[in-house]
């Protein structure tokens, strides 16, 4: 197939494009309205048609004779375990736990918070929500009490499905100690907590609003799923924004499985039956997208696996899988690729691999660096795709769609705009940029199917988040350019998140932490590169007059309450003591000088400065402290 024709087609007619894509999927009512407007005034796809996406994730594949292929393979290094999970066993354990929900109250229109480790039980929750049009919200293992708190308060959940809990490299994660410290922190109380008991000696601290996992499924009934508006929310997944309160990002049903399912087969090349993993978390888009519900609606086998790229046990744990599994296509982030080479410079540990099953190898979650790709490439002997995309828009925006034609991939380049998605690149005043020039990147609305409805019951920071900078365009937050051949290079945000091992954060939510020591005069938290992860969170503090001139003893306290608050997941591990910090004349930290000088990029010093010897200054307690590239 032409991509350019192909492409050109979704643009030039989208509805006709949709609904064409839409008829892939088996509906419980077909859509005749393709495309139409919400009562926020914004688009919406396919909203009179129904459908289920557990239905379609398993009972379809059952239907038509499947049921005894593999749905899932949970592969667990840390753990020791593997375990193969067929349509059939999916089917059970999901109808169950849906039965389950329904019996402890739950029913459409509630929503339900999942915070769980890697495990099957984390994936059946995600589906028996679906099953009975429960909105899920999964929140990832890696943050603490506080942000799990914060996510209850905001999408008042009346359960929360969790496990005893997790296994980081040498460490017990605490899931469910941490989940009642959230509930003790909310105004807003869950009215059970769903346990699931991993019995490996971890002693579970018991509330009332407990429920055993297991012990519920023994005494459910397995129920059907039910008919749902295509625009029904069927999950809300939290993400960093630029303040301190993370923004609930609503994915409707018809239109998120319609681009699913088109995805997989034209972006990512494979077929029904194949194996695919990628290598994320169901904490993350990925994990939603791509490893629970993209591939189970195409019917492919999906890789659960709890572990990392090294460590668990070493750097070919990756490549391990890929050969045992037979994987035809994998997707993890530049950064374990970043971690694995670190660990094993010549890829010594992957001739040991029969990776022959591997055709493609995708990157997202960050920029890919050029080192990176050509040692992936050379080493994998694939084509190594960077793909760009966004919680957002629940979907690859930019990609090599290998399914309809392989591009030639040029370094450093996420490739061409996925169909449906009109990638432009505009100035501050809108209007679109030349070849070449860097420029913020927008898409021209209507948006594809598949991508946010609006923000949990928070319209306004919608519009005024992604709609109202360029009428007629959603703002991505990314900066980047096109060159002749019309490939998109992504830059990086232009605003203040960063992007830590592939996660998504927010500095300002860590300056407000930082800020609130009692030592703490002002401050700033911005990104700097790091080696490994891409960037890591970096700390200026400025103290009152009289604080302790214990400084480590500040560090340790600022580091520790960061940790506390969001979590080991914001890895913000340096904190430095400084006399002042560089502002404008009226007043405005200038965090990007600051970052631009730890990283050794050149920079303007700007006109508005007001002193320029802090410069200096600055530079002198880098160099003391070793941060900088080199
Ligand atoms: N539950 C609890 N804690 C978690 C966690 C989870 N699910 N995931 C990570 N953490 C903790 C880690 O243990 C670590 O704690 P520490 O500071 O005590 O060491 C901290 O959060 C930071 O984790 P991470 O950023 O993952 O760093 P790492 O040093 O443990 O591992 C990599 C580095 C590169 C190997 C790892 O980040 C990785 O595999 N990244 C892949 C990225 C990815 O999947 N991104 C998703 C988008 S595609
Ligand atoms: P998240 O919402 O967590 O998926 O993070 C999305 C952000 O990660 C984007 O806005 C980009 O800043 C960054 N990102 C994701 N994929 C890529 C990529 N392939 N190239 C550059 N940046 C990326």
């Amino acid at each position: 197939m032409d991509y350019q024709k192909f492409y050109n087609s979704s643009i030039d007619n989208p509805e006709e494009f949709w609904k064409t894509q839409s008829q892939n999927l088996d509906w419980f009512k077909q859509p005749n309205t393709i495309l139409s407007k919400d009562k926020h005034d914004y688009y919406q796809w396919f909203a009179d048609g129904q459908l289920n996406l557990s239905y379609l994730c398993i009972d379809k594949h059952i239907n038509d004779g499947f049921g005894d292929q593999n749905a899932i393979i949970y592969d667990s290094p840390v753990t020791n375990t593997k375990k193969h999970i067929t349509f059939n066993q999916l089917h059970k354990e999901v109808s169950k736990l849906a039965g389950g929900l329904q019996a402890l109250g739950l029913s459409k229109g509630d929503t339900c918070i999942i915070y769980m480790p890697m495990i099957p039980q984390a994936i059946y929750a995600m589906l028996a929500c679906a099953r009975i049009g429960v909105t899920h919200s999964v929140v990832f293992g890696g943050f603490a009490p506080h942000e799990l708190a914060i996510r209850i308060d905001d999408c008042k959940p009346k359960a929360v499905i969790t496990a005893s809990h997790g296994i980081e490299i040498n460490r017990i994660i605490p899931y469910k100690p941490f989940v009642d410290e959230a509930i003790k922190q909310t105004n807003s109380k869950p009215e059970k907590v769903i346990v699931f008991d991993r019995e490996q000696d971890v002693e579970i601290p018991k509330k009332p609003y407990d429920v055993d996992y297991k012990t519920l499924l023994e005494n459910s009934d397995s129920i059907d799923a039910i008919p749902l508006e295509a625009t029904h929310p069927s999950y809300i997944l939290y993400t960093s924004g630029t303040t301190g309160k993370p923004k609930g990002i609503i994915r409707d049903t018809g239109g998120y499985a319609t681009a699913l399912k088109f995805s997989m087969k034209h972006v990512y090349g494979v077929e029904e039956g194949d194996v695919y993993w990628a290598a994320s978390d169901v904490g993350w888009v990925v994990g939603h997208s791509y490893i629970v519900y993209g591939p189970l609606l195409n019917r492919n086998t999906t890789i659960l696996f709890e572990g990392k790229p090294i460590k668990t046990p070493d750097a070919s744990t990756f490549w391990r899988v890929i050969s045992e599994h037979n994987v035809k296509v994998m997707f993890t982030a530049p950064t374990a690729i970043r971690a694995i080479k670190k660990e094993d410079p010549e890829g010594d540990l992957i001739k040991n691999h029969d990776l022959s099953c591997l055709k493609y190898q995708f990157l997202a979650g960050e920029r890919c660096d050029v080192a990176t790709l050509h040692w992936t490439e050379q080493k994998l002997k694939v084509p190594v795709i960077d793909h760009w995309w966004q919680t957002e828009s629940g979907w690859p925006m930019l990609a090599n769609m290998v399914g309809v034609q392989l591009q030639d991939v040029k370094p450093g380049s996420a490739s061409l705009p996925v169909c449906g998605y009109d990638i432009q690149i505009l100035n501050e005043e809108g209007q679109e940029v030349e070849a070449g020039v860097e420029g913020l990147v927008t898409a021209k609305l209507p948006l594809p199917p598949g991508t946010l409805l609006n923000l949990w019951e928070n319209p306004q920071r919608f519009k005024s988040g992604y709609l109202e900078r360029f009428p007629g365009y959603y703002f991505s937050g990314d900066g980047g350019y096109k060159d002749e051949d019309g490939y998109v290079f992504i830059t990086g945000r232009v605003d203040d998140i960063i992007n830590v091992a592939g996660h998504r954060l927010s500095t300002a939510e860590m300056e407000e932490i930082v800020a609130s020591n009692t030592s703490v005069a002002e401050c700033a938290v911005f990104g700097v590169h790091c080696e490994i992860k891409g960037q890591k969170p970096l700390g200026l503090v400025v103290l009152k007059s009289g604080a302790t001139t214990d400084y480590e003893a500040i560090q340790t306290e600022i580091i520790k309450d960061v940790r506390k608050e969001i979590g080991a997941v914001a890895s913000f591990k340096d904190v430095l003591v400084v006399n002042r910090l560089p502002k404008t004349r009226s007043g405005k930290i200038l965090r990007k000088l600051l970052r631009n000088i730890a990283d050794e990029q050149q920079f303007n010093i700007p006109s508005t400065i007001d002193d320029i010897a802090i410069i200096d200054e600055i530079k002198s307690v880098y160099q003391t402290h070793h941060i900088g590239i080199h």
